[in-house]
């Protein structure tokens, strides 16, 4: 293929999340590290890309670094307990200095609109102001924390009056209380705050990690508070997912958080399926639970008016013993109202997914969508980037889903002699 032929289909493969983005509330937190690195430049053309594409930005960045290069400078040693760096009154002016700093930087180069570059023309309207107030963190374990602060409120209000004007908001990591003082707040915190507060689409860390780190493509907040409980989870990668929890648990509908070492890593996550860093949801997984041998009367119930129908093949009682390892189940009032299976195939190189139902009484909701995701989240964990399944009637649903049919596909031996070909199924796969 062409480069232009990729990028053309590149392109239209884009369309759905272009569409899908477009007036939508994004809060991006920045860790200044990243900002002092080489990839910067790449990250300020894709905001500029993404405000041309009507998404309403709140940006945010760290200031952890420069506070450290700062404070050397001038000889002062930070104190710090339980972790958070102790603000007192004679390092705080070259906080401010060091937050103000990464600021203009920011600003400045957000403000680019040199021809021939992508920023040509793009006039992004800034808008910075004391739209976070910050309060003491008070007294812990018997030490002040002086000007460590946190966040009491932020003027939501007015940041989604500005963002629907098209303005982008820019926020550091300093907080002001109603006496008037001023407040090193964490910045991590402050972005799920912030996004909290505007009920934001997505929360997006923007990183800059050496790649020893294990990148999952999906996190759900249950897998996110085994890791946070896991000891050998990096510290900070910890309170990053504490956040996400957090945010999630607060109805912002997706974190992601971005390894940007990969130039255009946020467009990727954005604008791909694949994506390129971890995202977390609760949207498709709440509910869905594995399935056990006690479930095996309730998905029969539920399965066997299909199978009289010839939607679903016929599935005796011993065999859903023997499969129930791989099946999802949902469950409402004590009835099981919808399943699905997700089986690898012997070689791991993709997975069926069979048996997908859901009762005529919750048909519509998006549980259908949402079990599909838990089989690609599942086929995913075991690093199988391919599904098919066998459908009669429902393959448009699938078509609708992503899958395309796929006549060749080679079934495994035991599908071969165990397909019915009177059932004349379409044999659809989807690359995930
Ligand atoms: C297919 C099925 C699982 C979808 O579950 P669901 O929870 O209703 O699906 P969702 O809510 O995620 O999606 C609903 C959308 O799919 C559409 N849809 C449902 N069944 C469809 C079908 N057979 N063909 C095409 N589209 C279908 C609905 O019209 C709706 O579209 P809309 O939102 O544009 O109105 C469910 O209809 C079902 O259990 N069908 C019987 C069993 C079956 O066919 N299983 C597949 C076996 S291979």
């Amino acid at each position: 293929m062409s480069d232009n032929q990729a990028f053309v289909q590149w392109f239209r493969g884009a369309a759905p999340y272009i569409k899908a983005h477009r007036k939508k509330t994004f809060v991006i937190m920045i860790a200044d590290e990243f900002i002092h690195s080489e990839q910067f430049i790449g990250l300020v053309h894709d905001l500029a890309l993404l405000n041309h594409l009507g998404i309403k930005l709140v940006i945010l960045h760290g200031s952890r670094k420069s506070i450290d290069q700062h404070l050397s400078k001038n000889n002062i040693d930070s104190a710090f307990n339980c972790n958070i760096r102790i603000s007192d009154s004679k390092s705080l002016p070259h906080i401010v200095q060091a937050i103000n700093e990464v600021k203009t930087y920011l600003e400045s180069q957000l403000s680019m609109g040199l021809l021939n570059t992508p920023m040509s023309g793009s006039d992004i309207s800034l808008v910075s102001g004391n739209f976070v107030t910050g309060m003491p963190l008070g007294v812990i374990d018997g030490i002040d924390m002086q000007h460590s602060g946190k966040v009491r409120d932020i003027k939501h209000e007015v940041i989604n009056e500005l963002l629907d004007q098209n303005h982008v908001i820019l926020l550091s990591n300093l907080g002001y209380s109603r006496t008037g003082e001023v407040f090193n707040l964490p910045a991590e915190e402050l972005a799920s705050e912030v996004a909290q507060a505007l009920q934001a689409d997505k929360l997006i860390f923007i990183q800059h990690r050496s790649d020893d780190h294990n990148w999952a493509d999906t996190l759900s907040t249950e897998e996110c508070r085994h890791l946070i409980e896991n000891e050998n989870t990096d510290f900070d990668y910890r309170s990053l997912l504490r956040q996400a929890v957090q945010a999630i648990q607060s109805n912002v509908k997706r974190v992601h958080i971005i390894n940007q070492q990969v130039d255009g890593g946020l467009i990727m996550e954005l604008f791909t399926r694949d994506g390129c860093g971890t995202m977390i949801t609760n949207l498709f997984y709440e509910g869905i639970r594995d399935a056990d041998i006690n479930d095996v009367g309730g998905i029969l119930g539920l399965i066997q008016p299909l199978e009289d129908g010839g939607i679903l093949v016929e599935r005796s009682r011993e065999q859903l013993e023997l499969e129930i390892g791989y099946f999802q189940v949902i469950e409402k009032d004590g009835m099981i109202i919808a399943c699905v299976a997700c089986i690898p195939e012997e070689s791991s190189q993709y997975c069926e997914l069979a048996c997908l139902a859901v009762h005529e009484s919750y048909r519509n909701a998006g549980l259908g969508e949402r079990l599909l995701q838990k089989v690609e989240h599942l086929s995913r964990q075991r690093n199988i980037r391919l599904l098919f399944t066998l459908t009669t009637r429902t393959s448009h649903w699938f078509l609708e889903h992503g899958f395309v049919e796929a006549p060749d596909f080679p079934l495994p031996p035991h599908k071969q002699t165990s397909y019915n070909q009177q059932r004349s199924s379409k044999v659809m796969s989807k690359q995930i």
